[in-house]
C-alpha cells in the first residue's frame, strides 16, 4: 500500500449502523471440507435469523468464485488470496452493521486467524463443520471427490490438498451425526450465550 494513502474516518460508523439495525454485527465463519454441510447449515441459520428480524448476508465459496474470486484456482496461494479477499469483504459487511455468514473451506489456520485478527474484538465466530472425510466422500453431491480420486481434479481438499482442523473454534458441529435443524439450534444457542442476539431468538422446531 502506498504511504500516501491515509485512512479517512467518516461520521457514520459501525455503531451507528448497528444501532439502526438493532443488532450486533458479527462474522460467523464456517470452515470444513467440501460437502461437510457448511453452505446448507449457514443457509438454514440465515433463513431463521432473517425471519426473526436480523439483517444478514451469506458469502458462499462456490458463489463468490463465480465473481469476485473467479480469477483464483485451488493452489495454496490462490486459496490464501481467496480467504484474504472474502475476509476483507466480510469485514466491510460487518462494518455496515450486518451479521455475515461466510462459508468457505478455508483450509489453512493462518488464513482464518488473519480474518479473526482484522475484525474488531469479539466479532468473529469460527464454526467448524466437522464431518469426517469418508462421510463427505460418500455424500459427494457434485461428484468432485470421485473426479479427484480419478485424478481428474488436482489439489482437492482432503485428497491431495491439506485441511487444517481448527484448534480454537467457538463452535464445533458434528455434521456427520446431527440434523441441519439441530446444527442451527446449536448455533442459535451459542449466539444467544455469547450475547449476540439482542433481538431475541426462537429455537427451530426439531422433527420428531
Ligand atoms: S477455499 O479452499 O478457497 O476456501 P472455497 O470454499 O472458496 O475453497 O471453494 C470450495 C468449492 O469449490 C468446493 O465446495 C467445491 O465445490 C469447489 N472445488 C472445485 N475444485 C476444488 C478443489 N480442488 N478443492 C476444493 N474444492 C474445490
Amino acid at each position: 500500500m502506498s504511504s500516501n494513502v491515509v485512512w479517512h474516518s467518516h461520521p457514520v460508523d459501525q455503531e451507528t449502523r448497528a444501532k439502526q439495525k438493532s443488532q450486533r454485527p458479527l462474522v460467523i465463519w464456517f470452515t470444513g471440507l467440501s460437502a461437510s454441510g457448511k453452505s446448507t447449515i449457514a443457509g438454514a441459520l440465515e433463513q431463521i435469523l432473517t425471519r426473526q428480524g436480523y439483517h444478514t448476508y451469506l458469502l458462499d465459496g462456490d458463489n463468490v468464485r463465480h465473481g469476485l474470486c473467479k480469477d483464483l484456482g485451488f493452489g495454496d496461494a490462490d486459496r490464501q488470496e481467496n480467504i484474504r479477499r472474502v475476509g476483507e469483504v466480510s469485514k466491510l459487511m460487518a462494518d455496515s452493521g450486518l451479521i455475515v455468514l461466510a462459508a468457505f473451506i478455508s483450509p489453512f489456520r493462518a488464513d482464518r486467524r488473519i480474518v479473526r485478527e482484522i475484525l474488531p474484538e469479539g466479532q468473529f465466530v469460527e464454526v467448524f463443520i466437522d464431518a469426517p472425510l469418508n462421510v463427505c466422500r460418500e455424500r459427494d453431491p457434485k461428484g468432485l471427490y470421485a473426479k479427484a480420486e480419478r485424478g481428474e481434479i488436482r489439489q482437492f481438499t482432503g485428497i491431495d490438498s491439506p485441511y487444517e482442523t481448527p484448534e480454537h473454534a467457538e463452535v464445533r458441529i458434528q455434521a456427520g451425526e446431527v440434523s441441519v435443524a439441530a446444527a442451527v439450534n446449536q448455533l442459535l444457542d451459542y449466539l444467544h450465550q455469547a450475547d449476540a442476539l439482542h433481538g431475541g431468538y426462537e429455537p427451530v422446531e426439531l422433527e420428531a
